[in-house]
């Protein structure tokens, strides 16, 4: 690809994660944003799981069984000339830390709330870890045509809960059975929600921002609840800051109803608008690869295992940081300085129109793997070595004690557990004094997928005991004292032999502090 091209398709891409607490719509979003890309033709088809390649995979028996997935996919469309990619962020039951490495492989975030219930406990989480990237958040305050909270209300709370700036784009005309519309202050129009009879969807604001026409609704009192609550916004409230939107310290905020297909269009349609295009990619020597650098190069930040379970095949998934990535070519993978030549992969694409399937800086590509590839690898093509940045490690929350079913099996046993704890799939820390494993994971899933591997592809079966959900803090070894340990503060070490606390709960914690004020604590994430 020429220069020029390679820049050309690269401004066009958009590469984002949507990240929301359950049931707060993100199924149904996705959905209608697909409906809007044309890769589907009506809703329900990706929540139905079973048509579509793009929609949740059968890959693993476990998945089959609880009907999920276990790691994220990914989504492709293209919208007013742009190149849509949505990495899906598995929920609830299925958290772990792919859902947070994921992150790390976009450019933007959208962020969906439930208009009735406000921030939820996994938005936060999530929402940190994307902060930490500084890249642009943006916000659907969802379920508007439900009885929800005052959107005055869910603003101030991105502000307390979140520490982000709020600006409203548009702002609702009611709610519930009494939603009339969204007063659209990025537009300038009123959208309605439901459209007289002649159809007309939108209606023009004059310059005073108010209805130009003569309109029943001009006479509603909801409205002019609507126009009080826009000069509240506009005199007291923040501005618009587009470079502050950039960073992440400020996020547009979009009301609708996904389930109603209303706001979401206009909701893309400013998406497309300001969210950015793939950016350059740090490396660990502190230089910066653009993403219009002629020569291929990309980190793994998942790997997916047991594709087929007849083979032992895994996907490596590569966020292409600059670029063309062709099947068949040759790489360098930094880690070991091998060159390999990549001809088994996969593009996500989602549609079967025929799209120039042509991957460049932006895009994710799937490699098949045999065992080559571990989370936070660089592949890159040329002559000079590329390390990118680490990708950060993230603080368990959930832990179990592993040992073998089988204690003639102890050699498998150790194989599989040391490759899966190198792929990543999962942390492992030894007790200090009995080294005994313990195995740490963000979601229950971990273990799970980590049980049926060792099972499967290690011929290892696994005897976990949960130990419950703790608070992990490092300490400093210089400080540390073996008597500070007991069965509310179990003391373990990491994989680099570094020691740490795994804390019952935050009364442990406080108790610990009291008692040794002097002793400082961190965590990781
Ligand atoms: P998730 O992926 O974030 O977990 O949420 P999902 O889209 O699955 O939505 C969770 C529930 O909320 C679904 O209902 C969905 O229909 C509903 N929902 C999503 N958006 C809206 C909205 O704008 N308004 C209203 N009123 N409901 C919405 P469910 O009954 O749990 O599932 P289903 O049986 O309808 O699929």
């Amino acid at each position: 690809m020429k220069p020029n091209e390679l820049k050309q398709e690269v401004s066009k891409r958009r590469t984002f994660a949507i990240i929301s607490h359950p049931d707060a719509g993100k199924t149904t979003i996705t959905e209608q944003l697909l409906l809007f890309g044309g890769v589907i033709r009506e809703a329900g088809t990706v929540k139905g799981k079973k048509s579509g390649h793009f929609a949740k995979s059968d890959w693993m028996e476990i998945e089959k069984q609880r009907g999920i997935s276990v790691t994220s996919s990914v989504m492709q469309f293209d919208y007013q000339g742009k190149r849509i990619n949505i990495l899906d962020t598995p929920g609830h039951e299925d958290f772990s830390e792919d859902t947070y490495r994921t992150l790390m492989a976009v450019d933007a975030a959208v962020m969906v709330i439930d208009s009735a219930k406000g921030i939820e406990a996994q938005t936060k989480k999530l929402f940190k870890v994307v902060k930490q990237r500084g890249i642009p958040i943006f916000t659907f305050m969802n379920k508007l045509d439900r009885d929800g909270r005052e959107p005055l209300d869910l603003i101030a709370e991105l502000e307390e809960l979140l520490g982000i700036e709020g600006y409203a784009m548009n702002w609702p005309i009611g709610m519930g059975k009494g939603l009339k519309g969204l007063y659209d202050r990025a537009n300038s129009r009123i959208e309605l929600y439901r459209p007289t009879d002649d159809g007309q969807r939108f209606l023009p604001l004059n310059e005073a921002g108010e209805l130009a026409e003569d309109n029943a609704l001009a006479e509603d009192s909801i409205y002019s609840q609507t126009l009080d609550d826009i000069e509240l916004l506009s005199d007291a409230g923040n501005q618009f800051d587009l470079k502050k939107i950039m960073q992440g310290d400020q996020t547009p905020v979009f009301f609708g109803s996904a389930l109603t297909n209303f706001g979401v269009e206009t909701f893309l349609n400013s998406f497309v608008e300001f969210a950015p295009e793939p950016g350059p990619h740090k490396t660990e020597a502190g230089d910066e690869i653009s993403p219009v650098a002629p020569e291929f190069s990309g980190f793994v930040f998942k790997i997916q295992a047991n594709m087929n379970p007849a083979h032992r095949d895994r996907i490596a998934f590569v966020r292409i940081a600059s670029g063309e990535f062709e099947r068949g070519m040759d790489v360098t993978l930094n880690r070991t300085g091998k060159a390999m030549r990549l001809n088994n992969s996969t593009e996500f694409m989602a549609d079967s129109r025929e799209q120039v399937t042509t991957a460049v800086a932006g895009d994710i590509v799937g490699l098949y793997d045999t065992g080559n590839f571990q989370i936070g690898d660089t592949i890159y093509q040329g002559k000079q070595p590329i390390q990118f940045e680490k990708l950060p490690q993230f603080t368990p929350e959930l832990f179990m004690r592993v040992t073998a079913k089988n204690v003639m099996k102890q050699k498998s046993f150790h194989k599989g557990m040391q490759q899966l704890v190198q792929e990543g799939a999962i942390q492992l820390y030894r007790t200090y004094s009995t080294d005994d494993y313990i195995l740490g994971a963000v979601g229950q899933l971990q273990f799970e997928v980590f049980q049926y591997r060792m099972a499967h592809e290690y011929n290892s079966e696994v005897v976990m005991t949960p130990i419950g959900s703790r608070t992990a803090r490092w300490i400093d070894p210089d400080q540390l004292d073996e008597k500070m340990s007991s069965s509310r503060n179990l003391l373990v070490k990491d994989v680099q032999g570094e020691p740490l606390f795994l804390f019952e709960n935050q009364y442990a914690e406080r108790w610990f502090a009291d008692k040794y004020p002097d002793v400082k604590l961190t965590a990781k994430l």
